[in-house]
């Protein structure tokens, strides 16, 4: 069953795509709301119109009670819930996860997944914290990896499996699991047991784990980000390949009388103003929420409306092209997150071979931006700029121009290039006109491997910025420098 993902836009590691289910193909990256069986906060119609297209609740709660458990078999989980579309469920391991036990085997949740009609069914994967000692990591991963095996022998019908990642913070680990995971042909890959990340802030890590586990995923698989439900991480999370989310932050954030917006989150009391437009917050001040007795059920509401915005934009913006810059926004209203920022960089290497060669301008964001994958892509390709005879590099036209049988530009982050191509992309990044010592620094460093690899031209480099970078001193030694500002 390999046909049932199709990625129709990409941007970075991120994409649009369709994932088909026996209830009907959803477009992804979206959110699956967590569904409690037992107390729905939210009418299922109201979650339709804010944007649910799939749901996710947890067959375990279900089998675990009477009253559900009858029903859900006599009736099947879609009658149960009151919807019509996809439903994931959960086998229970996060309660195994939390709990430490449970009472059933990886066989019975299965079979029951499988009895009462789930669109996705998940195997009783364990989920494996971080920080363990790596002997436990992988000796978790060969149980989970035995269930997963189980489960994938028994179903090959329709009901889509899903085969979860695990491997505790340990990349080998997680790249391995999911090299394994792959060889088993699932239908949905989650990437596992980062709910102690999120919940500590640990996005830089958290950053490691996803990128870690898609490399050992094909790129064409769709894959889910368990128990991200917080927009704040969303863009960055889609960015590194994450197809499917599944909220329950919405409800949980709203019962402890928590406001998300995607900067944070206010607690009620500290609200004064209400800094959205949705129906709930156009309907009421501040005030009238606190003191609605409902006050919980319309958080709840609030906080899915913002949840569904954010993945709207994200997908504008993959449509765009500019979902890079829209994650270097969102990564700085947390310094937890500007550090995942500068972590996802360091994979800039991976990023880019996703990222459409050509897209719309790039806008320069702050130093982060220099280490973009486009600009690395662009010194890749230095080797292929053959200058002969003369040069001048410089950033603005000078009067001795014509003198030389080259004319380069330089701007950074980029480095030098003809002139000619100042208006095609990459090169027309639109970029600060004093650059930081960031975006200068790559800018040397791509410059000098030009110069390097011209060895017979003569180069002339007028550098027009008053800020000083030591790479200057070496440029000195193979060209002819002249610092403006001196
Ligand atoms: N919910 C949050 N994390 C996990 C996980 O690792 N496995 C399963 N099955 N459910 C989860
Ligand atoms: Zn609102």
């Amino acid at each position: 069953m390999s046909s049932i993902f199709e990625i129709t836009q990409k941007d970075a590691s991120g994409r649009i795509g369709k994932l088909v289910t026996r209830h009907g193909t959803i477009e992804t990256p979206t959110i699956m709301p967590v569904i409690n069986p037992n107390i729905p906060l939210i009418d299922i119609d109201e979650m339709k119109d804010i944007g649910a297209q799939i749901l996710i609740t947890n067959s375990y709660i279900i089998y675990r009670s009477e009253k559900l458990h009858d029903k859900a078999l006599n009736e099947g989980l879609h009658e149960l819930i009151g919807f019509d579309g996809p439903i994931m469920t959960d086998s229970g391991s996060f309660q195994l996860s939390v709990y430490g036990d449970v009472e059933i085997t990886n066989e019975e949740i299965i079979d029951f997944q499988k009895k009462i009609g789930s669109d996705i069914a998940v195997p009783l994967d364990i989920p494996t914290p971080p920080d363990v000692s790596y002997e436990k990591a992988s000796s978790e991963i060969n149980t989970t990896v035995e269930r997963l095996k189980k489960a994938r022998e028994k179903f090959t019908d329709d009901m889509l499996l899903a085969g979860p990642v695990q491997g505790s913070t340990y990349s080998d680990l997680r790249e391995k699991c999911a090299q394994e995971l792959t060889e088993l042909d699932f239908d949905v890959y989650p990437i596992g047991a980062v709910v102690p990340l999120m919940e500590d802030y640990r996005y830089s890590k958290l950053v490691d784990v996803i990128v870690s586990s898609k490399k050992g995923l094909k790129p064409s698989s769709p894959v889910h980000l368990f128990g991200a439900g917080h927009p704040m991480g969303f863009a960055l999370e889609v960015a590194l390949g994450c197809d499917l989310f599944d909220s329950a932050a919405y409800a949980l954030y709203a019962k402890n009388k928590r406001y998300i917006t995607v900067y944070g989150t206010y607690h009620l009391e500290n609200l004064h103003y209400l800094p959205c437009s949705c129906p709930v917050c156009a309907n009421y001040t501040a005030q009238e929420l606190k003191s609605a007795e409902n006050n919980v059920e319309l958080l709840a509401k609030h906080n899915l409306y913002v949840t569904f915005e954010e993945m709207n934009l994200i997908k504008q913006s993959i449509k765009e092209g500019d979902l890079l810059e829209l994650v270097e926004q969102r990564c700085r209203s947390h310094p937890r997150l500007l550090e995942a920022l500068k972590t996802m960089y360091k994979y800039s290497d991976w990023l880019e071979k996703y990222n459409p060669v050509t897209k719309s301008t790039i806008f320069y964001c702050g130093p982060e931006s220099s280490k973009r994958p486009e600009v690395l892509h662009f010194s890749k390709r230095i080797e292929r700029f053959t200058v002969n005879g003369s040069a001048i590099i410089r950033s603005n036209s000078t009067k001795q121009d014509d003198e030389f049988d080259n004319i380069l530009m330089f701007k950074p982050p980029l480095g030098t290039f003809p002139v000619e191509l100042l208006e095609t992309y990459p090169f027309n990044i639109e970029t600060i006109s004093s650059p930081d010592y960031e975006s200068i620094e790559v800018a040397l460093l791509n410059t000098i491997k030009l110069i390097e690899q011209n060895p017979e031209a003569n180069f002339t480099f007028v550098y027009e910025y008053d800020l000083y970078h030591p790479l200057l001193d070496k440029i000195s030694e193979m060209a002819n420098l002249v610092r403006k500002y001196e």
